[in-house]
């Protein structure tokens, strides 16, 4: 409609009765003069008027301007033309301009008004509402759309980089704008101003932000969150918020420096709920589908064991607690997203053993105090396992975050100290901008969320804490859990598969951690023999092909932190072998280690127990055959199609094959995650001995294979990590997968730059630019006798070696994945153990 010609009357002076919004808040109901000045634009053909110079043909603006100014100024003595607000006072203007009878002469075909009020609350210079209205056929009118401005809102926060700016507060003037897109909602919903504004100007006074960006972030999700609070949490209501901040002494010769941002409330609900980003899911998901984030610590009996029990749990609201007035029948509890698993020097109190800690990320229906309740019960259930004795600690469940919630369940004249907790809910965690083994997990997860109380994204506050702690280092952790089960292993509760006890487990320093030097001690590479039992294996053939051999090599690779049994070669052009068959060759061997005793020579006992306890993987893509071999004692998956199947090539939503990955994907996962057991995911492309092109990824500094392996592993480790269903992210070791369709140069490149490819960097190229989806994954690097070390001897040495000649060339290579900061070297010498030694002490 307003692409005519409009007509305006600018800045109508009028002194309206407002019982909201005026400077000082209004004392009792009384409403307070307030000068306004209303600007009309009406969309009018002046074409008629000015070809014929014809009066009645042109709008009476005088007569308008009269009418309204009538119409809205007070009649003092009765006050009767008081207004709640200036929502209010904007409709009567369409009223008076747009229905029949008011004093227009042509009939107006719509307006557009904006009010200003002069004298607005303190802080901010003008506020205004704007408005455009149709006339709609049946002689009303209609609001098509609708504004509320905040002009030049002053504070004083402490912004910018410079030393100087550190020190002291500077002026920031802020512009705020509110568009509903839904005009009608407006009708029935006014924004509280003063509200908004003190709470801008009490929230940004306190801020440190070292940048205008954020500062600007932050404002925004404030003004969304004051919108969302007074919207009854209606989904009709959609604003965009468009911010302005300007520094106007930042720069001496321009007059200020300002950034502008539009924000919504889904571009901030996102860090939260991101699972809501695959369209199949959208459709299913609820509308009273909430987020919240859990942080799990345990020191008492088998710490790993109670951790996985309190999930399962967990994802069992209605097993866990029967009242349904607390957790209602439709209750539903994912885990979709975990964090790294971590051991930690006891706080507080030091006396006792060290916590594991970790957090997760939860879907659920549940409301906040129920989700309590459930958790409370959760920590009696777990503390109650016959496995130690009631010990209090045995699990600590704290919900941290819920959606962006504020909330606390204490009486208000309680607030003021933390000193009692139990039994109260506080969201966000008070404590948690002190607690290293909250936010660290949490920002495995979330690191750029930033909750409306903080004022900063969690890994910020990770970085402000590590500034003034001299806490010994948190280490990450991976457990192996002990199988096979003793008999008689029952599942705590009716419904849930028993949880596995812990049969070892290692500790690693993150690479990221900028305090890795301090923990080097602790981070030593591990070794894991590789026992193929494999009649046509390219490296050892059928040497070990028998029960007898097969444990003389464990006891033989008695250093070996883990024995990897595969029965079935994925060298290219090896032999098919059936699903009975490759149990048939695992399930034996590992059974025999498992019962590996006493009987025969003396002395032998203790090097039978070390065999027995030894952790096992087992190598396989299958999973008919991974459940068989943890059944009978395996400790971990070793895949080298990383839960993908054999025919995963090229993998994408859609690609080749789609069908049948999915199923491998589906019955992988569900294996991993109901064994409760580590799973090595490796870098491959269907056969190995082709796809060997990575041009594709050639647009950055780093190699194209880098990045190759980086996204083409990315995209399956996170859909084995995340969402409902997903393993826990501790239990994933990742392998780039050398020798696996890959060249010579990209197989050194792999070891060369191996830290490179779990390291924290973006990658993708231009839009489509993300976080690195392998970040802070242990590694382990498999180079051991292959063939591209067979390729450079007889390069450079003119030598033709075969695969078990390459012991020493082997060793070259693990001394630069050690020197990478590889976890694990995998490799079929088990001597290697004193290349990793030196290696270790060289590096590590
Ligand atoms: C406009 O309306 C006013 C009264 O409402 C009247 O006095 C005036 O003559 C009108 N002007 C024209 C040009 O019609
Ligand atoms: C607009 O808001 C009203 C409630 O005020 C709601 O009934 C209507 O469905 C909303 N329209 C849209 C398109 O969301
Ligand atoms: C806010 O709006 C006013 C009026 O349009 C303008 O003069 C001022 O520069 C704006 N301030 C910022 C920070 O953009
Ligand atoms: C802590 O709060 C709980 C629950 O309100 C109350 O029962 C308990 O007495 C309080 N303890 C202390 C030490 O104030
Ligand atoms: C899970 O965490 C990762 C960070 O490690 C993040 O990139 C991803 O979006 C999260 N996924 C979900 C479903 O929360
Ligand atoms: C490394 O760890 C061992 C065993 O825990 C300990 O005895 C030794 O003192 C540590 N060395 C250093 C340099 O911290």
């Amino acid at each position: 409609m307003l692409d005519s010609d409009l007509i305006r009357v600018n800045d109508l002076l009028v002194t309206v009765l407002l019982h909201t919004g005026s400077r000082w808040p209004s004392k009792g109901s009384k409403p307070t003069a307030q000068p306004v000045h209303i600007s009309l634009a009406i969309p009018h053909d002046i074409s008629s008027t000015a070809r014929y110079d014809d009066l009645s043909r042109s709008i009476n603006y005088s007569s308008l301007a009269s009418t309204l100014r009538t119409c809205i100024s007070p009649i003092v003595a009765s006050q009767e033309h008081a207004f709640e607000n200036l929502e209010q006072l904007l409709f009567r203007c369409f009223d008076l301009l747009l229905t029949p009878g008011s004093t227009s002469s042509p009939q107006l075909p719509g307006a557009q008004i904006k009010i200003v009020q002069l004298k607005p609350p303190l802080h901010c210079k003008k506020l205004a509402i704007e408005g455009e209205g149709t006339r709609e056929p049946d002689a009303s009118w209609k609001l098509t759309k609708i504004r509320h401005i905040v002009e030049d809102l002053e504070c004083q926060p402490i912004i910018g980089v410079n030393p100087a700016e550190r020190l002291e507060r500077q002026t920031v003037r802020i512009n705020i704008t509110v568009e509903t897109p839904n005009a009608t909602w407006a009708l029935n919903h006014w924004l509280d101003f003063r509200v908004l504004i003190r709470r801008l100007h009490e929230k940004v006074d306190a801020t440190s932000y070292l940048t205008l960006e954020a500062l600007a972030s932050f404002i925004a999700i404030e003004t969304l969150q004051h919108l969302q609070s007074s919207s009854d949490g209606s989904i009709a209501y959609n604003p965009k918020v468009n911010i302005k901040a300007a520094k106007p002494c930042a720069l001496v010769f321009a007059d200020s420096s300002e950034v502008e941002i539009t924000r919504q409330f889904k571009d901030y609900q996102l860090t939260l709920s991101s699972t809501l980003a695959s369209p199949e899911q959208s459709a299913s998901i609820r509308s009273d589908t909430h987020s919240a984030a859990i942080a799990i610590g345990s020191n008492v009996g088998d710490r790993f064991q109670n951790i996985e029990l309190a999930l399962r749990l967990l994802e069992n609201p209605l097993l866990v607690v029967k009242d349904r007035s607390i957790i209602s029948e439709n209750a539903f509890l994912y885990v979709v997203n975990t964090s790294f698993l971590y051991e930690s020097a006891p706080m507080y109190v030091r006396d006792q053993p060290a916590f594991i800690n970790c957090a997760c990320m939860i879907e659920t229906n549940i409301p906040p105090v129920s989700l309590l309740q459930l958790t409370q019960q959760i920590e009696v259930i777990v503390g109650r396992q016959p496995s130690f004795r009631n010990g209090p600690r045995a699990i600590d469940l704290d919900i941290v975050l819920y959606d962006a919630l504020e909330f606390d369940t204490r009486a208000p004249e309680e607030r003021h100290t933390l000193d009692n907790l139990s039994g109260h809910l506080v969201i966000p965690h008070p404590r948690l901008s002190e607690r290293e083994f909250v936010l660290r997990p949490l920002v495995d997860m979330i690191p750029e969320y930033h909750h409306p109380s903080f004022q900063k994204g969690l890994l910020a506050l990770l970085n402000e804490l590590l500034l003034v702690t001299n806490d010994l280092p948190m280490d990450r952790v991976i457990a192996f859990p002990r199988y096979p089960l003793s008999p008689g292993t029952s599942s705590p509760l009716p419904g849930i598969d028993p949880v596995p006890p812990t049969l070892t487990y290692w500790k690693y320093a993150d690479s990221q951690s900028i305090r890795r030097l301090q923990s080097k001690n602790k981070s030593r590479t591990r070794l894991m023999a590789t026992l193929n039992v494999t009649p046509d294996s390219f490296s050892d053939g059928s040497t070990y092909d028998t029960i007898p051999t097969a444990l003389a090599y464990v006891q033989q690779a008695a250093s070996a932190d883990i024995v990897d049994i595969g029965g079935y070669s994925t060298r290219p052009g090896a032999a098919f072998v059936s699903v009975d068959e490759e149990i048939d060759r695992v399930v034996p061997i590992v059974q025999a280690i498992r019962s590996a005793d006493s009987a025969g020579k003396e002395g032998e006992y203790e090097e039978n127990r070390v065999v027995r306890d030894v952790p096992i993987s087992v190598d396989t893509f299958r999973w008919e055959v991974a459940e068989k071999a943890i059944i009978a004692g395996a400790n971990c998956i070793n895949d080298v199609y990383a839960f993908t199947g054999p025919q995963n090539y090229p993998y994408s939503a859609s690609g080749a094959n789609r069908e049948q990955t999915t199923e491998y994907m589906r019955q992988m996962k569900s294996i991993a995650r109901k064994y409760a057991v580590p799973a090595v995911l490796m870098h491959s492309r269907g056969d190995a001995g082709t796809n060997k092109d990575y041009s594709a990824y050639g647009y950055s500094d780093d190699a194209a294979v880098l990045e190759g392996v980086r996204v083409e592993l990315g995209m399956k480790v996170d859909e084995i990590v995340e969402g409902k269903g997903g393993i826990r992210r501790w239990n994933v070791i990742v392998d780039p997968g050398i020798g696996f369709s890959k060249t010579v140069e990209d197989n050194l490149e792999l070891l060369r730059q191996g830290a490179a490819i779990t390291a924290d960097k973006l990658i993708g190229a231009g839009p489509r630019e993300k976080k690195n989806p392998l970040m802070g994954f242990p590694q382990l690097v498999g180079a051991s006798r292959k063939s591209f070390l067979g390729v450079i001897l007889s390069d450079r040495l003119g030598k033709s070696t075969n695969a078990k000649d390459r012991a020493w060339a082997t060793a070259g290579a693990i001394t630069c994945a050690v020197q990478q900061g590889a976890l694990v070297v995998r490799v079929h010498d088990p001597e290697m153990s004193d290349v990793i030694a030196v290696a270790d002490a060289l590096w590590r």
